[in-house]
């Protein structure tokens, strides 16, 4: 298919008219769209004989220019007229307002707030900590020296100065108990990092809220109670929680505490959110490791403690119903408004 420079005249021409963006995309798919009359010709030039090829792809070439421009200059006019029309557009004040849509809390945010206050009302302080973190407070500290097999449980970033983005939030019980004493009654919420693949259940950034109690007398019966008191305030008093037996260096025993599916009452072996066993698996836990007392200058004869960390992310899509933790993490109001 040859262009000649008539056709090319009268598509600028129709450009040029055109009365709005829709009819200008319309021309712009007739030119230069996947079966334009431009894309054709160019296409068709390998179909021809050798010697007539440059000068062909030279003449569709300029074509395909010309038309580009005079698309682009007449987008940029049409623009033009509309913010002088709408310039024009006398000011109406007796016109009703067009209501504004208040934001909120993300969901996740909502729940940290939710459990920080849970916290507050019997007694525990927030602590803080970096989310870069030293191979000392994230690992060393926590009885997990270099080369330890559990550091293979959390696949571990690390930055080119060997520092670490936190695995989890158990470095802000060292950081804490390095400067305070007991009685310890603390939680810290915050993002941690792990060298994961994601999916339903498990993402590369996601929030963790530790718990720290340190004393006299400190049993794992207060560690129960205390991990049924965080899940019932934000899960509902239905709530029950069972705990397996596992292992964090940190802790002994350690355990991991499974909580009943909320979204199904534990009833549905369908469940996309328990996936039918009735439980969701959301923190580790245990009495804190007498060695671990011993790194930040406690004794452990006198003093005992328990210690948790659980999954903000987990508890807030058994809490909304969510069955995919990534949503959470996506910019998409159509999720978000929903809270
Ligand atoms: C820990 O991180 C331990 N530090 C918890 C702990 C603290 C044990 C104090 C003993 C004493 P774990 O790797 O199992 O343990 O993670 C704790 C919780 O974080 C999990 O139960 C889960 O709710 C959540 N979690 C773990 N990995 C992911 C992930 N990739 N994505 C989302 N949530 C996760």
């Amino acid at each position: 298919m040859k262009i000649t420079d008539k056709d090319v005249k009268a598509a600028i021409q129709s450009i040029g008219q055109a009365a709005d963006i829709t009819v200008l995309e319309e021309l712009r798919l007739k030119y230069l769209g996947r079966k334009g009359e431009i894309t054709q010709a160019l296409r068709a030039i390998g179909t021809l004989p050798v010697s007539r090829r440059a000068k062909a792809g030279a003449a569709a070439n300029r074509a395909r220019a010309q038309i580009e421009t005079a698309l682009a200059q007449r987008v940029r006019q049409l623009k033009k007229q509309q913010t002088e029309t709408e310039a024009r557009r006398p000011l109406d004040l007796t016109a009703p307002g067009g209501g504004r849509t208040l934001g909120h809390l993300h969901p996740l945010k909502e729940l940290q707030k939710q459990l920080i206050q849970a916290f507050w009302q019997i007694g525990f302080q927030v602590a803080d900590g970096p989310e870069i973190e030293s191979d000392w407070y994230n690992f060393e500290a926590l009885n997990i020296p270099p080369g330890h097999p559990s550091r293979d449980m959390q696949d571990t970033f690390y930055l080119e100065n060997g520092a670490i983005p936190r695995t989890h939030t158990s470095s802000v019980q060292i950081r804490y108990m390095e400067i305070h004493k007991p009685p310890i009654r603390i939680i810290s919420t915050g993002n941690v990092y792990r060298n994961e693949d994601e999916d339903a259940s498990h993402l590369w950034a996601f929030q963790q809220i530790e718990g720290l109690v340190v004393d006299k007398g400190v049993s794992l019966a207060d560690l129960k109670g205390t991990l049924l008191y965080m899940f019932r305030s934000v899960l509902g008093e239905q709530t029950k929680i069972k705990l397996l037996p596992s292992f964090f260096p940190y802790v002994e025993p350690a355990l991991e505490v499974h909580v009943s599916c909320v979204v199904c009452g534990s009833r549905d072996p369908s469940c996309r959110t328990c996936g039918g066993t009735g439980w969701v698996e959301m923190a580790g836990a245990g009495l804190v490791h007498p060695q671990v007392l011993r790194n930040v200058g406690i004794d452990p004869a006198v003093y005992s403690g328990f210690a948790f960390g659980a999954g903000i992310d987990r508890i807030a899509a058994v809490r909304y119903q969510v069955p995919d933790i990534r949503y959470f993490w996506r910019p998409d109001l159509r999720f978000l408004e929903q809270f």
